[in-house]
């Protein structure tokens, strides 16, 4: 197939754009580098360097002899977009190409506005592009489980009801997300749900959850394949950030009470889930959620699994309670109906004591680049939050 991998540059569409090379697939990827400018105005870099997109392209090719095609450009250029598409004629497109961080879309008025300017322009004008150059195309969008938010009700895969008249709506499910990140992937959803249902485009949107590991087969091949892991309080995520401060001798800083659960998966099954609705496109004019997600843990158990695979590995650290720099409930409980994109085919990989160890190891490897500046919480939901420490 022709896949287009938007965001290629990115942490998920690196190793994805190599996995659907790999198997033969044509395969070109986009970025306009707009996370690589983020981590250098706010001075925060990846725990490993990461090469150049165009440097890792060429090395894939010395490496396996494939060609990965790349395109620099930005999804708020219509016409970029547009000749990309025409050019190409993709038959499947991975549009991760959005700002990911729900801290920093609540910074301030401008990041707010970037963050929804650049996620859902850059869709709207990517809905026209496939309207008028391969309407056939299957969209599949990266989405979140936060878009589904602190209702205490079940986290169905929504736009779709079934009448008593054996007629089916497509609504949203009712949700209430905690950023204008959320908001974001939201408003996305309701432009492509309406262009589905208007113009016949079938799109996929992957509501995942939080993802944590950074090795694939692919990565391993050359040091310099790798994708980027960010441990920071912009771009990280807690796991990630969890085994760096292990390893960093610090104590494990946990948010509020810790008992919220979320949910998790690994890097390996978020190429497997997107590899999975690839090969399952919807019918012309369907729109598709599914929950992406293979575990729940509370973050006082993530905590709990590093703290005791450190101490294993001769690391004692402390696990530290910060005041939320979020509004969030702290306790919900989590009825989220199970993966519908499981049913396709997954083996998952469980968050295991061995698979942690493992990026202990890694992680220890590279540990003189550790900043532990960045580890605590710069960014507030509210003004009059002083981010204490709780015990
Ligand atoms: N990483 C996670 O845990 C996670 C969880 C849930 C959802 N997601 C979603 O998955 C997608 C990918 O996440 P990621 O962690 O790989 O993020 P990332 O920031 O590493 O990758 C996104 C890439 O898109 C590029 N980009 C952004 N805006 C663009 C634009 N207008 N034009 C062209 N390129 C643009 C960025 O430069 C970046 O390289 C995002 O939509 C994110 O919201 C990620």
């Amino acid at each position: 197939m022709r896949i287009l991998v938007l965001g290629g540059d990115g942490y998920l569409g690196w190793p994805t754009a190599m996995h659907f090379s790999s198997e033969g697939d044509e395969v070109m990827v986009v970025d306009n580098f707009s996370k690589r400018q983020i981590e250098l105005n706010f001075g925060i870099e990846p725990l490993d360097s990461i090469a150049t997109l165009h440097r890792r392209v060429a090395l894939w090719k010395e490496v396996t002899g494939r060609k990965i095609h790349l395109h620099v450009g930005d999804l708020l250029n219509h016409r970029f977009i547009y000749k990309v598409l025409e050019e190409f004629e993709p038959e499947a497109i991975l549009h991760y190409a959005e700002q990911p961080s729900a801290p920093y879309s609540m910074w301030t008025r401008e990041y707010a506005v970037y963050t929804q300017h650049n996620n859902v322009i850059g869709t709207l004008n990517l809905l026209f592009a496939i309207k008028r150059h391969c309407p056939e195309a299957h969209l599949v969008k990266l989405g979140t489980m936060g878009e589904h938010g602190r209702l205490a009700i079940d986290r169905n895969e929504g736009y779709s009801i079934n009448r008593p008249s054996g007629r089916t709506d497509g609504v949203s499910y009712p949700q209430s997300p905690g950023s204008f990140y959320h908001l974001s992937k939201i408003h996305d959803a309701y432009n492509i749900n309406f262009t589905c249902q208007n113009w016949g485009l079938r799109a996929t949107d992957l509501a995942q959850g939080v993802v944590y590991g950074f090795e694939t087969d692919h990565t391993r091949l050359h040091p310099e394949l790798r994708t980027s892991f960010h441990y920071d309080d912009i771009f990280g995520t807690v796991i990630n950030r969890f085994l760096v401060q292990a390893v960093a001798g610090s104590p494990l800083t946990v948010y509020g009470q810790g008992q919220k659960p979320r949910s998790f998966l690994n890097l390996l099954d978020t190429i497997k889930f997107v590899e999975l609705a690839v090969e399952n496109p919807p019918r012309p004019g369907e729109f598709r959620v599914f929950n992406q997600f293979t575990e729940v843990f509370t973050v006082n158990q993530l905590a709990e699994m590093v703290r005791e695979a450190a101490r294993t590995n001769g690391i004692e650290v402390s696990i530290q309670h910060l005041e939320n720099p979020r509004h969030e409930p702290e306790e919900l409980p989590y009825p989220v109906k199970p993966a519908k994109v499981s049913e396709l085919g997954l083996s998952p990989h469980l968050l295991s004591a061995g698979l942690i160890t493992q990026m202990l190891d890694y992680i220890a490897g590279a540990a003189a680049r550790i900043n532990p500046e960045v580890f605590l919480p710069r960014i507030k939901w509210r003004q009059d939050s002083k981010m204490t420490v709780m015990d």
